[in-house]
């Protein structure tokens, strides 16, 4: 499903002595089936771009197409449901929001508000449950007495149960151990390959924008400021600082073998199995020089 931003302006609070303005005039096209990285500092409009994407903010200026609907500030809209079914957002620390008596019943939720027979919902669960790789046992245990890292893929399984064609994730690995992080994000890039999903991923991590996006957009003081490929973003390392944002490990460490070496690699590697990869392309051209 495609996403268009257009002109897109949000203010919180609007018309009240608190009013914050949060985004301006923000252009963004997201491609159905494209893997969509959002970056930026803390507060430069992320999370409230993301929440766009499923009608929760209306814009206060400017229009937001996701697939055939369209949402402006003044206008009502009866499609918003089906919106909201189609594109599913994983928030920051969706954990918070778990709320019923067992993780069966939490997963189930979603989908039978949204009328799904009992029966498929209870199936969906408890193939969710073990697709994030947590055991049977869980589903009949209370979300509150598992560990942190479990209660997070639970969150996680209740979009999913949702069927969202849109995949929305706002820095879904916030706060777990390195290993959780590969899994789900690894496990979020397998669903986008195999279901063909449109993700879009709010991440601090330049490394997992590297890896898994195929576009990039960079969010600075409520504006969005640069969108193009990874290639494209990361050229630049001027125009990052500018930002207050960094290159992703694996173009760092690639700049200085070339400083070394004193010889450029001809392309970006966007992870350190590519860096690997090039550098040793490069020493075989070298030997057999
Ligand atoms: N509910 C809210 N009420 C008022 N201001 C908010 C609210 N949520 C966010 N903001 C402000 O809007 C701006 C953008 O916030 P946000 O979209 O959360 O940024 P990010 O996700 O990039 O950290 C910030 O200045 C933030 O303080
Ligand atoms: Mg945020």
């Amino acid at each position: 499903m495609d996403i268009t931003l257009q002109q897109v302006s949000y203010a919180y609070a609007k018309n009240t002595p608190f009013e914050k303005r949060a985004l301006f005039d923000v252009d963004l096209h997201i491609p159905s089936g494209s893997y969509q990285a959002i970056i930026g500092h803390t507060g430069s409009g992320k999370s409230t771009v993301l929440q766009h994407l499923n009608a929760l903010l209306k814009p206060t200026e400017g229009t937001i197409k996701i697939g055939d609907v369209e949402v402006k500030a003044e206008k009502r809209n009866k499609q918003l449901r089906k919106v909201r079914q189609k594109v599913g957002i994983v928030f920051q620390f969706p954990e918070h929001q778990l709320f019923d008596e067992t993780v069966l019943k939490d997963i189930m939720f979603g989908p039978m508000n949204f009328g799904v027979p009992e029966e498929e919902a209870k199936h969906r669960a408890i193939e969710l449950v073990n697709l994030l790789g947590l055991p049977d046992e869980v589903l009949e245990k209370s979300p509150f007495d598992l560990s942190g890292g479990q209660m997070r893929r639970v969150a996680i399984a209740g979009v999913l149960a949702m069927n969202p064609e849109v995949l929305v994730l706002d820095e879904p690995t916030a706060g777990l151990d390195p290993r959780g992080r590969k899994e789900i994000m690894d496990l979020f890039y397998r669903l986008h390959k195999e279901k063909g999903l449109t993700t879009v991923l709010v991440t601090h991590s330049m490394e997992d924008a590297a890896r898994y996006a195929d576009r990039i957009a960079i969010m600075h003081d409520g504006k969005c400021v640069l969108a193009g490929t990874p290639q494209e973003i990361f050229s630049d390392e001027g125009r990052l600082m500018d930002y207050r944002l960094e290159l992703p490990q694996s173009i760092k460490f690639q700049k200085k073998v070339e400083q070394m070496m004193g010889k450029k690699l001809p392309v970006l590697c966007l992870t350190e199995e590519m860096l690997a990869e090039e550098l040793a392309l490069f020493l075989k051209k070298e030997r057999e020089l």
